[in-house]
């Protein structure tokens, strides 16, 4: 049928149909839609399993790109994201809705549907920790201990000294590592926060410690996968 005919024969079946009572009209199976932020500490236990289950058969097991499918050339090798480079500059929330949609030119699912918000703001979350090895973590515990606490709070939830609360969830999710890392290093406006004693694994471990302070169930940071993984 040429365009114009189509045109008519709309037209001419407008004319025809009666209006419909709008309730006949079944509803279209809808999303729920996100509300944008986590409304619990993001659980990075259940972000393992779900990084296990769903993730590790292109990303593989530590986050180093080397899952079945890329090593079978099925798919195109994904950046590690157990690279501190890799989204250093990225907020979660930026990863966020990068997982949400995926990349299907490139191979990257969407994951909106698959899993809830809950569970993608896990699985985010999660990602975050693939640079972090248990050692790591416990020397950004001990330094915070000795460096911040005073003014931040054993805890992070700021003192009348700063008042920032570095474990709210909905704060750390609009922070990148870059940004954590350069508040102790370039300090803050007035010249203070520079911590020049400290060397750069030093501050990449109080980067990952900040972090876990917003999570929920941080012991399972730098711990193995749990067993049900599709990589093989
Ligand atoms: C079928 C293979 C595949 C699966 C499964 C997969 N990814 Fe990906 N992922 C990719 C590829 C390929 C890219 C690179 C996409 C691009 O370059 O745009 C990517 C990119 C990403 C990035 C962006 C990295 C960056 O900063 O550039 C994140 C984050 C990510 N994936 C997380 C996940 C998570 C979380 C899951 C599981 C819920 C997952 N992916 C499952 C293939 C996959
Ligand atoms: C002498 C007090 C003091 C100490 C010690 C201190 N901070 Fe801070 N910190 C502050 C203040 C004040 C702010 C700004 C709070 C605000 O924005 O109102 C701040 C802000 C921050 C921010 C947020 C920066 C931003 O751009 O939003 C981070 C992250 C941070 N501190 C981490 C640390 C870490 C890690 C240590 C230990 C190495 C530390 N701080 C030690 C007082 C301190």
């Amino acid at each position: 049928m040429t365009r114009p005919s189509l045109v008519l024969a709309a037209l001419l079946l407008a004319a025809c149909s009666p209006p419909k009572p709008v309730a006949t009209i079944t509803p279209a199976a809808t999303l729920v839609p996100d509300i944008g932020y986590p409304q619990t500490p993001p659980d990075v236990a259940l972000g393992a399993q779900i990084f296990a289950k769903r993730c590790t058969a292109c990303h593989g097991e530590a986050g180093l790109a080397d899952g079945p499918l890329v090593r079978a050339k099925a798919i195109p090798a994904p950046p590690q994201l157990a690279a501190w480079d890799t989204g250093w500059d990225k907020t979660p929330a930026e990863r966020f809705a990068f997982i949400a949609v995926g990349n299907m030119d490139k191979m990257m699912p969407p994951w909106n549907e698959a899993l809830s918000e809950p569970e993608r703001w896990a699985v985010t979350l999660f990602t975050y920790t693939l640079h972090t090895t248990p050692e790591q973590l416990e020397q950004g515990r001990n330094l915070w201990a000795a460096e911040c606490a005073s003014c931040h709070g054993a805890d992070g939830r700021g003192t009348a000294e700063a008042d920032i609360n570095l474990s709210d969830p909905r704060h750390m999710i609009g922070v990148s590592d870059e940004t954590l890392y350069n508040s102790i290093t370039h300090g803050l406006a007035d010249g203070s926060h520079v911590f020049a004693q400290l060397d750069d694994d030093q501050r990449r471990s109080l980067v990952a410690y900040t972090r876990s302070l917003s999570v929920a169930n941080p012991d399972a940071i730098g711990q193995p996968l749990p067993a049900e993984t599709t990589a093989q």
